[in-house]
């Protein structure tokens, strides 16, 4: 392929072509298994509609705060992650370089789960649901060579697209997969409500009974806010450094976090009536998405077409959620060890799958191989969302509010005044302060409590 487009040489970082096309990429990496797996089980086990309402209230309270904070923090510098700290001050190159490798990490099995999807999309085209769906799922994940061609196959499709560019690549494919998978999700959940015995289901998902309210439901809701957002390791700085100067930061920083929270709402539609209706239990926990709905499927008419659906439904929106995770890598490789673009993709995609082998392999073959009590899957997991993501959004409250200067970041998010930004102080006191705060209560508790 003749590289011609200049979007695509390192000199010319790339941009984003349109306004809709950025607001799509970025929403595509806030959707994706956070919304469709996890969201769904988390709300299933812990208690239901009143942890939606927490779940909102940290997205309005944490989720546009920090979404701003990235996006500025990009635009201004238009840099990757790490470039982007140290040209505001020199000895902060670390804070970047932290997401960096968080997004390394989680990446590498991130792209293990997404290998399961496609193992599913499989599956859920043949039929197999009718079976055993706890032993499908068991002798998958447990296997070596199928979940690690799968692994691989989802890696690969990862890199293609970041290959392709930022606007003919990732820009391209998110305007595609975004609003199909919004199509998509609409008809889906209108079938899970439509399912006779429904009501139950929607009672839970929508009538909050806050006596079923935990501490730990509100931690697990801070920290899914985290992840759904892609906040705390610098994605979307990188995406907010190929945008031209002249967008409109504050409305942005609304509508991503919108999106994907109506998008995990909508997930959560689909999935909870159903597994309501049809007998299930919904505490069911990570195997909900894996284990209860493919059984779910099995049941209802039509499942093997409605499964498939959902399963590829799934593989776009992980797809577009691995691509922003790798661009992140990709960009620094680009930007601070000046590899082309091409030949960073296809390194980093194979130093990733092997990061990702020992990953897959804990779960079967390595089973009895323990770091600190987990296994490596878990281990990975742990280090990156429990430990590293907080700590990137804590140093990137600090260093937005307290080194580069909250006031100085808010010259940038009104370019200068020209844009109206009414909550300017309300967000200047949220990073500056609450923010952090939340985010340092947060750790400390979720790490007491593992
Ligand atoms: N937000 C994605 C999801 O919900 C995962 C993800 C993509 C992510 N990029 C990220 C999480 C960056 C944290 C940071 O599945």
């Amino acid at each position: 392929m003749i590289n011609n487009n200049p979007h695509n040489n390192p000199e010319n970082r790339g941009q984003w072509s349109s306004k809709l096309g950025f607001i799509l990429a970025a929403a595509g990496s806030a959707v994706g298994l956070g919304n469709l797996w996890k969201f769904p089980y988390l709300v299933g086990k812990n208690g239901g509609a009143a942890f939606l309402l927490v779940y909102i209230l940290i997205v309005i309270g944490l989720g546009f705060t920090l979404m701003l904070g990235e996006l500025v923090l990009g635009r201004k510098t238009q840099l990757n992650p790490l470039g982007a700290y140290r040209s505001i001050n020199k000895k902060w190159g670390f804070a970047g370089g932290l997401g960096i490798v968080t997004s390394f990490i989680i990446l590498s099995y991130y792209s293990v789960i997404g290998g399961w999807i496609l193992a599913y999309i499989i599956r859920s085209l043949t039929g197999a649901f009718s079976g055993d769906t706890v032993a499908i799922f068991e002798e998958l994940i447990a296997g070596v060579q199928e979940p690690l061609f799968m692994h691989f196959l989802f890696l690969f499709a990862t890199v293609l697209i970041v290959y392709a560019g930022v606007s003919g690549g990732i820009e391209k494919y998110s305007k595609i997969l975004m609003p199909t998978l919004f199509g998509f999700l609409i008809i889906l959940s209108i079938r899970g409500i439509t399912l006779p015995g429904a009501s139950k289901g929607l009672e839970f998902y929508l009538k909050p009974d806050f006596t079923q309210l935990t501490t730990t439901a509100i931690l697990a809701a801070l920290g899914q806010v985290f992840f759904s957002l892609s906040l705390g390791m610098g994605a979307m700085i990188t995406y907010g450094s190929y945008l031209p100067k002249d967008t409109n930061l504050p409305k942005s920083s609304v509508i991503i976090p919108l999106i994907d929270s109506f998008i995990a709402f909508l997930s959560g539609l689909v999935v909870l009536p159903a597994v309501f209706a049809l007998g299930f239990e919904a505490g069911e926990g990570p195997g909900l998405m894996f284990i209860t709905l493919p059984a779910v499927f099995a049941k209802m008419p039509f499942g093997i077409f409605f499964g498939s659906i959902f399963f590829i439904l799934v593989l776009f929106a992980a797809l577009t959620s691995s691509i922003s995770l790798l661009e992140v890598c990709v960009s620094y490789v680009v930007d601070e060890l000046k590899i082309r673009r091409r030949y960073a993709c296809i390194i980093l995609g194979i130093l990733l799958f092997l990061v990702g082998v020992p990953s897959s392999l804990s779960l079967g073959l390595l089973k009895g191989v323990k770091i600190f009590g987990m296994v490596f899957f878990d281990l990975a997991d742990f280090i990156a969302s429990t430990i590293l993501m907080p700590i990137g959004g804590l140093l990137l409250c600090i260093f937005i509010g307290w080194i580069w200067g909250s006031k100085k970041a808010l010259k940038e998010v009104t370019n200068n005044g020209e844009i109206k930004f009414a909550a300017s102080s309300l967000w200047e006191i949220a990073i500056k302060y609450v923010v952090p705060i939340i985010i340092i209560i947060v750790f400390f508790t979720t790490l007491t409590n593992s």
